[in-house]
């Protein structure tokens, strides 16, 4: 279903501006959350930049393992990508259902070089190292991360290129504000 990208066209992946999910583990600990600013950075080695609060749980687990996934979801997962932007993986420690995987009941598959779970059903999906830089993290909550992986589902990304033509539900999601999302629209060129 998914194919592997190679790296030089892993930031086509983000480059159309979605809203993503980013996934993280340590240990037995394993989060995610939605995020709504994050960016291409450089084309190689490929770098992304991804804006991580302070009071976010996925901030801890990003510091504690240096690693992270950027997950690319679609319209079909949109309800998901609120509940898991609304809540944080902190407050279901020690609880029955200790995490949000398991809460909100989220398939996920191996990553192929980091540790965080890769979300199913997503169309793409960025695996990446963090590059430290703690003066800009503290600052002004900036992550950098080198994607030393990517994926994206064959259906809707081939051959370096997005083509959503058929495929509605699989559609990027772009958040405005306030629950509020556009869909990614029709390709043309100029
Ligand atoms: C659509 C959407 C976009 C968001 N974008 C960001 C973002 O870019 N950066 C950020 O730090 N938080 C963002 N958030 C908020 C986090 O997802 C939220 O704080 C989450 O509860 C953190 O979870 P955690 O504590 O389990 O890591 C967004 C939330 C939503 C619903």
């Amino acid at each position: 279903m998914f194919n592997s990208i190679m790296l030089d066209v892993a930031y086509r992946l983000l480059n159309h501006g979605p809203t993503v999910l980013v996934t993280t583990a340590h240990g037995e600990q394993c989060n995610i959350m939605a995020a709504a600013w994050s960016m291409p950075l450089d084309f190689d080695p490929p770098k992304i930049a991804i804006v991580i609060d302070k009071k976010t749980y996925t901030r801890e687990l990003i510091e504690a393992s240096g690693s992270f996934a950027i997950n690319v979801p679609c319209c079909a997962q949109a309800e998901m990508v609120v509940q898991v932007g609304a809540s944080s993986g902190r407050e279901l420690l020690g609880k029955e259902a200790d995490n949000k995987f398991a809460a909100f009941d989220l398939p996920t598959f191996a990553a192929s070089k980091i540790a965080a779970p890769l979300v199913a059903g997503c169309v793409a999906w960025l695996e990446c190292k963090l590059i430290a830089e703690p003066h800009i993290q503290d600052a002004y909550d900036l992550f950098l991360g080198e994607v030393v992986a990517a994926h994206a589902d064959e259906r809707v990304f081939s051959n370096g290129h997005w083509h959503f033509d058929g495929h509605d539900e699989l559609r990027t999601i772009h958040h405005v504000a306030g629950g509020n999302f556009m869909a990614i629209g029709e390709a043309f060129k100029a």
